[in-house]
């Protein structure tokens, strides 16, 4: 996450509201919780080349098997982000739920975008294969100097549970689909440059309004709106068969 802006903004409004209801324990779990996301951001900031390189290699192949894609979005229940204060304990599984449940309050009708909300964050099992934290959360930057318009896919990025995921579902969902889980993480204005005109057109289309259910209905105090149950349908009918994940 951004340490300047949303984070200090977002700090401050909690800060308040829980002294408001009284809360006075919360701050300064929130302040070691902070620290540690720091720790995790600055080693993934520190990603080499060679990092991303033996990252892929060490995951090439499966790590779990033939899964059923259902089963993977269940097991984010036991998932959580060390660097997102935004949900803090919440599970991945709760704001996996809390990202569809917006779009579809919104009245969003593409069912790649619903798709996407509920495995955009799969790739976060890895850390219950124990895998470092700053290899599988954190925003993603490219590595590297690289000439404008080149296109993202020419652009070796930071590596985490994008990328992770990517390489998962490439086979089993169209391009667009395909590419919006691998760039989910990036600031996609700062990585404006480095597009070419299909990032472009995805970027518009797919990127800045996902991410805004991604970013924007975070709460670590709000439960799941609804069981998962409500998509086993559409789940089973994109993926009836077991993936290697
Ligand atoms: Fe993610
Ligand atoms: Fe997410």
């Amino acid at each position: 996450m951004d340490k300047g802006s949303g984070l200090g903004l977002f700090r401050k409004s909690i800060v308040r509201r829980l002294k408001r209801h009284g809360i006075v324990r919360a701050p300064r779990h929130l302040r070691e919780f902070e620290a540690e996301a720091a720790r995790i951001n600055g080693r993934h900031r520190r990603q080499t080349l060679a990092d991303v390189e033996a990252l892929r290699a060490r995951y090439a192949a499966p790590i779990l098997g033939d899964v059923l894609v259902w089963d993977l979005i269940r097991a984010l229940t036991d998932v959580h982000d060390a660097t997102d204060p935004q949900l803090g304990s919440t599970s991945q599984l709760t704001h996996t739920i809390n990202v569809a449940a917006a779009m579809e309050r919104d009245g969003v009708t593409d069912e790649d975008l619903l798709v996407a909300a509920l495995v955009h964050d799969t790739g976060k099992l890895l850390l219950t294969v124990g895998e470092a934290p700053e290899n599988v959360l954190c925003m993603n930057e490219p590595i590297g100097e690289y000439a404008p318009g080149v296109g993202l896919d020419t652009c070796v990025f930071q590596w985490n549970h994008d990328e992770f995921a990517w390489s998962r579902y490439r086979e089993h969902v169209p391009a667009h689909l395909a590419w919006l889980l691998r760039y989910h993480s990036i600031y996609p204005d700062r990585c404006a440059p480095l597009m070419d005109d299909r990032d472009r057109a995805w970027t518009a289309r797919y990127l800045k309004p996902f991410s805004h259910y991604d970013q924007d209905f975070k709460s670590p105090f709000r439960p799941a709106d609804r069981p998962l149950e409500h998509w086993r349908e559409l789940i089973f009918d994109r993926f009836p068969r077991p993936i290697p994940f």
